[in-house]
């Protein structure tokens, strides 16, 4: 039987918590990737900033809402605050789960953020 140890990643600071406040976006050098951090309502995301379509810094494009499925006739807004809309060719990005909207196979590379006393870390 071989061992195999899980690779191990390293905490980059982001940001100070209250300098990142529900809305707010910090784009960072973590290792040799460009990463977006977001506070989306409270939660901090945090994805690649390379767009899948064709590598536009999609974090540098507006966060908004989305229009909800609905019957005919209707318009249902929803998701505020959660929806990364890519600069380039508006392609939208739910920034919970980095998966685009039109199409659910095709996502934005997620990373894992944490909060250890009062400062905010992305892990690569
Ligand atoms: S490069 Fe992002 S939608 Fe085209």
């Amino acid at each position: 039987m071989t061992a195999v140890s899980a690779p191990t990643r390293t905490k980059h600071e982001v940001a100070k918590a209250a300098d990142l406040p529900p809305g707010a976006r910090k784009i960072v050098k973590a290792g040799r990737f460009q990463i977006g951090v977001f506070n989306v309502n409270g939660q901090y995301r945090a994805v690649l900033n390379i767009c899948p379509h064709e590598l536009a810094p999609v974090c540098k494009g507006p966060v908004r809402g989305t229009m909800l499925p609905s019957k005919v006739g209707e318009y249902t807004w929803g998701c505020d605050g959660e929806i990364l809309s890519c600069p380039w060719h508006g392609w939208e990005f739910n920034l919970h789960d980095g998966k685009s909207l039109h199409d659910p196979k095709c996502h934005l590379k997620t990373f894992e953020v944490l909060v250890e006393e009062g400062t905010v870390f992305v892990l690569v």
